[in-house]
């Protein structure tokens, strides 16, 4: 592949700080793959040691004011964070997060210079109508006319279906290329770098199944949350990446 694999670990709101002590001076993993770990706020200080990027969970899509309780990509940038991820379907579902709200996250994290990992993913409702195609795409849409036509080929993309986060019910690696195939031809149509950029699989990874799932063409590695609180398949699945 062309593109250097990746594979980010989201903790959501899970771990501690002796957690985060264990992995960064336990994980050591290949350069050939970018490592990032998304870990929630309170530990983003603590995080810089490890042999990892930094990413955040969520940001504000304002960049500074009254907002209490939210973060602004400038603190997140001042703590060495790299990565933001915006979109996932739990703020989505947990937030209340529209399209234009995660357009608007995109636009902020560009303009700050740290990269978004976009998610995107549908439902089981649309899975088994067989519409999931068009609602990834409307997902994506979105940020292509908010944010403009380079946003796309600036982010990582996340593909996520919902009914494979934390289900143990991972998408088939024939069913994740089918869609990460979708999302490259599509955002390539838009604008022509979007075509390279990555595109990560995310839904019950784990230290078995990873391997299969990144040797498939379109997909350039993984978004994990669950197997990503444990050092050994946490290694396990970067070193599938390669
Ligand atoms: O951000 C990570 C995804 O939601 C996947 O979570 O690996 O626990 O299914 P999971």
């Amino acid at each position: 592949k062309s593109r250097k694999p990746m594979v980010a670990g989201n903790w959501k709101m899970n771990g501690s700080l002796a957690l985060l002590t264990a992995f960064t001076q336990a994980v050591e993993l290949s350069t050939v793959v970018d490592k990032v770990l998304c870990v929630p706020f309170p530990y983003l200080a603590a995080a810089g040691k490890g042999d990892f990027a930094i990413g955040a969970q969520d940001c504000s899509q304002f960049e500074s004011g009254a907002h209490t309780g939210d973060i602004a990509v400038s603190m997140l940038k001042e703590l060495g964070v790299e990565y933001v991820i915006v979109g996932h379907s739990e703020r989505r579902q947990d937030h209340g997060e529209s399209n234009e709200d995660i357009a608007a996250k995109v636009s902020t994290v560009l303009k700050a210079g740290l990269t978004p990992i976009l998610c995107v993913g549908e439902p089981l409702e649309l899975r088994q109508s067989n519409t999931f195609k068009e609602y990834v795409l409307e997902q994506l849409k979105a940020v292509d006319e908010i944010c403009g036509r380079s946003a796309l080929s600036q982010c990582v993309i996340a593909y996520e279906p919902i009914w494979a986060i934390g289900t143990g019910m991972t998408a088939t690696p024939e069913q994740a290329q089918e869609v990460h195939e979708f999302i490259r031809t599509q955002i390539s149509d838009w604008c022509e770098a979007a075509g390279h950029s990555r595109i990560l699989y995310g839904g019950s990874v784990n230290a078995s199944n990873a391997e299969l799932l990144f040797a498939k063409p379109d997909i350039d590695g993984g978004l994990i949350g669950g197997a990503s609180l444990k050092i050994e398949d946490f290694v396990v699945i970067c070193n599938a990446a390669k």
